[in-house]
């Protein structure tokens, strides 16, 4: 079985927790898209673990995790990345693979993915980890793929700087260099995970262009990226938060306005940690837009809904969420593609009244307050899609299950 894991709002909703949850039942996880501008935390019994550039699969022994086609590869931080895990008792020899169709980010595409952002008049707000360099390199044809790293033809153009970085890391990344494709083919009857980085508002296509990463993060990009045909993927999970997050620049029609001391922006950033994990940056707050959801849900074909963070409005008496614009004075109900109208866009908002207790010890449905249910039923109906787990905590164990995404239906 194959089951696709995407971010369905701005990034960071949490898709690295649910992977690794998800993960237990699974005998490959393959990671299809973006690069080291991903941050995806495990928490397990207290001990927090980031990753960036390596499948959330990696804390149990006994999993295979792959480095898809639609990765962009810096291998000095791969390298960095693996020994952190190493000197965390985690032993991965062996069992991390990379797709021989992924990219190199090579050093000078940081360099330039900084000067890019110096010269923008309204910079993107990267992460300055050489990622629209790489794609931007990959699309006009002169990226080089860890299939071309012996391929003295493909390396002929570069630089005696660039071929020494190659040259430094071939013999680490030859071992490790995968036919994706015939892999997952002759693993089939595997359960698989496919694990998005980024979310649907990031990426390249469906995102709110040019505020956007560069790669694929939609759940299409785990058919084109990680290895199968569309027709192969038997589930899709959208990820997303009880409200709305984004780091970076661009247009953010709930943002909360008023971020002072005291702020219910401020409460929320400090409840949920909102801060990057690959850039330490605040990230911005705001109530959840349901528009925006709803878009997900449609360009994504998600079946099925993963809420996370609900546990970060437990001390909230009311709190609200917006279900369609006003731009201009007129209701809009379709996200728009416009980034001025975005950012002229006023929420209409709904109240909900809170549960004000401490929902994160919940294990079950049954076990969460009403209010709390009420919530997740209004979001369901909203976007018609069915929300099947529940994430009340940072923790591996602070997880309700209502269907496992491994049941066929
Ligand atoms: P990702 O990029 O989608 O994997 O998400 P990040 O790891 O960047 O950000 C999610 C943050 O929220 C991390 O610090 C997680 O440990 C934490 N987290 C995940 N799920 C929950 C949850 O249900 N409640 C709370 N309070 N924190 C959560
Ligand atoms: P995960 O996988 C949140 C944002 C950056 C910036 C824009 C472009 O942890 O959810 P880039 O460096 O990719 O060219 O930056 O995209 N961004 C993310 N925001 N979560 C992420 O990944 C992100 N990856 C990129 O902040 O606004
Ligand atoms: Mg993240």
């Amino acid at each position: 079985m194959n089951v696709v894991i995407i971010g369905a709002q701005w990034g960071d909703e949490g898709k690295g927790k649910i992977v690794d949850y998800l993960a237990r039942d699974a005998g490959i996880v393959v990671r299809f898209s973006g690069g080291a501008n991903a941050g995806h935390t495990i928490v397990l019994s207290g001990t927090k673990y980031a990753l960036h550039l390596v499948p959330s699969g990696i804390l149990y022994s006994d999993k295979i995790v792959i480095l898809g086609s639609g990765m962009v590869i810096d291998p000095e931080a791969l390298f960095a990345e693996l020994d952190g895990l190493k000197a965390k008792g985690i032993d991965w020899e062996g069992r991390v693979l990379i797709s021989d169709r992924a990219h190199l980010v090579l050093p000078r595409y940081k360099d330039v993915d900084r000067e890019m952002e110096s010269n923008r008049k309204k910079p993107i707000g990267t992460t300055g980890r050489g990622i629209g360099v790489a794609y931007a390199f990959k699309a006009s044809r002169d990226g080089i793929r860890i299939a071309d790293i012996d391929d003295e033809d493909r390396l002929q153009n570069l630089g005696e700087e660039d071929k020494a970085f190659i040259a430094k890391w071939r013999g680490k990344l030859k071992p490790m260099a995968t036919d994706l494709a015939a892999y997952i083919s002759r693993h089939r009857n595997s359960w698989t995970l496919f694990e998005g980085a980024q979310g649907a508002l990031l990426d390249i296509d469906t995102g709110t262009y040019p505020f956007v990463s560069s790669g694929m993060s939609c759940a299409a990009g785990a058919a084109a990226q990680g290895g199968i045909g569309p027709r192969r993927i038997d589930r899709i999970l959208g990820v997303f938060k009880a409200y709305t997050t984004r780091v970076g620049n661009g247009p953010f029609p709930t943002e909360f306005k008023d971020d002072s001391p005291g702020s219910l922006s401020n409460y929320i950033r400090t409840t949920g940690n909102e801060y990057g994990v690959t850039t330490g940056r605040p990230r911005r707050c705001g109530y959840l837009d349901l528009v925006a959801l709803r878009y997900a849900c449609m360009v994504n074909s998600i079946d099925r809904l993963v809420l996370t963070h609900l546990d970060v409005y437990d001390a909230l008496p009311e709190f609200e969420a917006c279900v369609a614009y006003r731009i201009d004075g007129k209701v809009v109900e379709d996200f728009p593609a416009s980034i001025r109208d975005l950012e002229r866009a006023v929420p209409v908002l709904k109240k909900f009244d809170g549960w004000k207790t401490p929902i994160s010890a919940c294990q079950s449905w049954e076990e969460l307050p009403t209010k709390a249910r009420e919530y997740v039923e209004f979001i369901e109906t909203f976007t018609e899609t069915p929300i099947s787990i529940v994430s009340v905590g940072s923790d591996r164990q602070q997880t309700i299950v209502r269907e496992s995404p491994w049941t066929r239906f």
